[in-house]
C-alpha cells in the first residue's frame, strides 16, 4: 500500500505530541549490593527504562562493590547500565574510589553525602538534565543509629536547597538513615521545597510511597539491588554465625533470587511538581 505524503507527516505530530504531554519520569533505584546486582541491573535497566519512558535514571551505589562502598569499576559498570546519577552513603569512606589511583577519572556523577566531613573529590550536589529539564540531587546521612558523625540533616538541607533550589527545576533529596521517623521527619521538613525526598540504607522497601500535602514525593526506604534470599544482601549462615554466636566473619554477598527495588516518579513537566510515585520490585 502507497503511503501519501499526509500520511507520512501524520506520524511524527502524535510522536512529537506524546513527548511534550507525558510526564517527566525518574526512575530511583534502592541500594545495589555487590556484583550479582550489577550484573543483574546490567541485563535489566537498559529495558526497563525503554519500556517505561525514563528520562533520568539515579540509583544508590554505596554498596556496589563486595557490598561495601563502591570502586571505578563499579561505577563504570552503572554507567553503561544506564545510571546517570549514582549516590552514595555511610559506605562511602569505605573505598578511595576517587583518590590518586584514579586521577583523570570523571566522577562527576557520584554524588556523596554533604553532611559529612571529607576530602573526597566528588561532588556533594550533582544536576542530571534530559529534555531541558533539571533535576539536582544531594544527599544527607542520618544521625539516628548511625556510626559516622555528621552535621544536622536537617539544617544541612535548608543550606543546599538555599545554594542550588533556584539553579534546578527539581531538587531531590536522598536521606541516608536508619530510623524510619528521622526519614519521615525528613520527608515533612522538605515538603514543599523539594520535589521528590526518598531515603535509603535499611536495604528493605517500605510501603509508604505518596505524595505529601505540599506537593513532595515521599518513600521512607527505596528498598535494595540484590538477593532477597539474604540478610540484606549478605550471606544468611555468614549472617546468623554473627548474630548468633558473636563470630566475626567476612559477610559474603549472597546471590540468590536477585531483585532490583526502587520508585518510579512523575513530574509535571510545566509545573515540575510531582504527579505521582510509585514503588516496584522488578523480578528476575
Ligand atoms: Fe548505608
Ligand atoms: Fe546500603
Amino acid at each position: 500500500m502507497a503511503i501519501s505524503f499526509l500520511d507520512k507527516l501524520r506520524f511524527p505530530i502524535p510522536y512529537v505530541f506524546d513527548r511534550m504531554q507525558r510526564s517527566f519520569r525518574v526512575l530511583y533505584l534502592g541500594d545495589i549490593v555487590g556484583r550479582p546486582a550489577r550484573k543483574f541491573l546490567g541485563e535489566r535497566l537498559p529495558h526497563m527504562r525503554e519500556v517505561n519512558n525514563v528520562d533520568l535514571v539515579i540509583a544508590n551505589g554505596e554498596n556496589a562493590t563486595s557490598g561495601a562502598g563502591i570502586n571505578l569499576k563499579a561505577i563504570h559498570e552503572l554507567g553503561a547500565a544506564r545510571v546517570d546519577i549514582i549516590t552514595l552513603g555511610d559506605h562511602v569512606l569505605d573505598r578511595d574510589f576517587c583518590g590518586e589511583a584514579n586521577e583523570g577519572h570523571d566522577f562527576s556523577n557520584v554524588c556523596i553525602p554533604c553532611n559529612l566531613e571529607n576530602n573526597i573529590k566528588c561532588p556533594d550536589f550533582v544536576v542530571g538534565e534530559c529534555g531541558g529539564i533539571k533535576v539536582g540531587v544531594c544527599v544527607v546521612l542520618g544521625r539516628q543509629f548511625m556510626k559516622l558523625q555528621v552535621s544536622c540533616p536537617f539544617k544541612k538541607f535548608d543550606e543546599m536547597f538555599a545554594k542550588y533550589g533556584a539553579s534546578v527545576d527539581i531538587f531531590v533529596l536522598e536521606i541516608h538513615a536508619e530510623a524510619t521517623s528521622e526519614k519521615i521527619a525528613c520527608g515533612w521538613y522538605a515538603d514543599g521545597k523539594a520535589g521528590l525526598v526518598v531515603g535509603s540504607h535499611t536495604h528493605v522497601q517500605t510501603a509508604d510511597e505518596r505524595i505529601l500535602p505540599n506537593g513532595t514525593a515521599y518513600i521512607t526506604d527505596l528498598g535494595m539491588c540484590g538477593a532477597h534470599r539474604s540478610v540484606i544482601g549478605r550471606d544468611i549462615s555468614s549472617v546468623l554465625e554473627s548474630f548468633v554466636n558473636g563470630t566475626r566473619c567476612k559477610l559474603a554477598v549472597a546471590e540468590e533470587d536477585l531483585r532490583l527495588n526502587g520508585c518510579i516518579v512523575d513530574f509535571d513537566r510545566v509545573t515540575k511538581s510531582a504527579t505521582k510515585i510509585s514503588r516496584f520490585v522488578h523480578l528476575a
